[in-house]
Parts: C-alpha cells; sequence; structure tokens
C-alpha cells in the first residue's frame, strides 16, 4: 500500500475548482504541498487556509503563469533550489476551448498548448527526474 509518509504532492491550479479540492485532500493526507497558481494571493490565502486546518504542513507557494515556457523553467529552478523531490504530481490548470478550432485566434490555441501539453510534460519530466 502507497505510504503518505514524508511524501510531497504538487498541484497546478490549487486555489480554485478541481485543484482546490485535490490539494486540500491531499492536504488531509501528506506532510508537504507545493501549491501553484498565477495569483499570489490567492495562493497565499489557500496556504494560510490549510496551514491553519493543518499546522504541521509544510506548503511552498510558488507563484507562475504554466502557459510561459520560461516561467516554467524558473518555477523548475526555484523548485530545485527548495531541494524538494516530488511524489505525486497533479497537472490540473488546463485551459478548455469552447470555440471552433477555425475561428480560434492562434495565440489561443498556443496558450493551450503550452499549458495543457508542453507545461504537463515538462513537469512530470521534472518529477521523474528530481
Ligand atoms: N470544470 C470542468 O467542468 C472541467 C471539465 C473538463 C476539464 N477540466 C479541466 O480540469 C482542470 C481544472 O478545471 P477547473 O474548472 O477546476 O478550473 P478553474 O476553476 O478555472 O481553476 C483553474 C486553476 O488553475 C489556475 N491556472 C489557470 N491558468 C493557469 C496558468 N496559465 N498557470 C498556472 N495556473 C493557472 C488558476 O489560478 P490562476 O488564475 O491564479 O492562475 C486556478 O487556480 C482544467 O485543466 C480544466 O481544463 C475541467
Amino acid at each position: 500500500m502507497f505510504s503518505t509518509l514524508n511524501r510531497v504532492a504538487l498541484v497546478t491550479g490549487a486555489p480554485a475548482g478541481i485543484g482546490l479540492e485535490v490539494a486540500k485532500a491531499l492536504a488531509s493526507k501528506l506532510d508537504s504541498l507545493i501549491v501553484i497558481a498565477r495569483r499570489i494571493d490567492r495562493l497565499q490565502q489557500l496556504s494560510a487556509e490549510l496551514q491553519s486546518r493543518y499546522p504541521s504542513l509544510n506548503i511552498l507557494v510558488e507563484a507562475a503563469d504554466l502557459s510561459h515556457p520560461e516561467a516554467v523553467q524558473s518555477l523548475l529552478e526555484r523548485l530545485n533550489a527548495h531541494d524538494r523531490n516530488v511524489d505525486i504530481l497533479v497537472n490540473n490548470a488546463g485551459l478548455g476551448e469552447s470555440e471552433l478550432f477555425e475561428h480560434s485566434p492562434w495565440i489561443r490555441i498556443r496558450q493551450i498548448v503550452e499549458l495543457n501539453v508542453l507545461a504537463m510534460l515538462r513537469l512530470t519530466h521534472y518529477c521523474y527526474l528530481a
């Protein structure tokens, strides 16, 4: 059975929606949680809520726009500096599109690919190596 002792989870898009529920569930079971999104105020609010509920939880807040490869790279360098191995990765942050492909501006399609595909693969690759 999978032990939750000394495990670190990283959740992208943790302050809202599905990511928030996943982050809360993991916070109740693990020692360490890394939460990522663009807006630092929402991350800090989430961190404060989880910390008050789980005082021994170790929470690392990192703001990053994962649709920008340079921001992803900078995030990985910061994670490296913290020397944290990630045991559980939840690639939750992502974009959906209801518009027809041919009607979507290229910049939107590119942003979806950067976030849903490239950032997801980059983080997954990083977590295997770390
Ligand atoms: N809800 C649904 O019905 C549904 C259906 C199918 C698939 N999904 C997928 O499930 C995932 C979660 O959906 P949700 O509805 O829970 O989303 P949500 O409520 O809109 O929350 C998205 C979260 O991701 C963060 N985020 C968005 N863009 C980001 C970026 N570029 N870099 C870093 N963080 C970013 C947001 O925070 P910031 O804005 O502060 O960055 C927020 O915390 C998404 O991948 C979505 O495509 C959802």
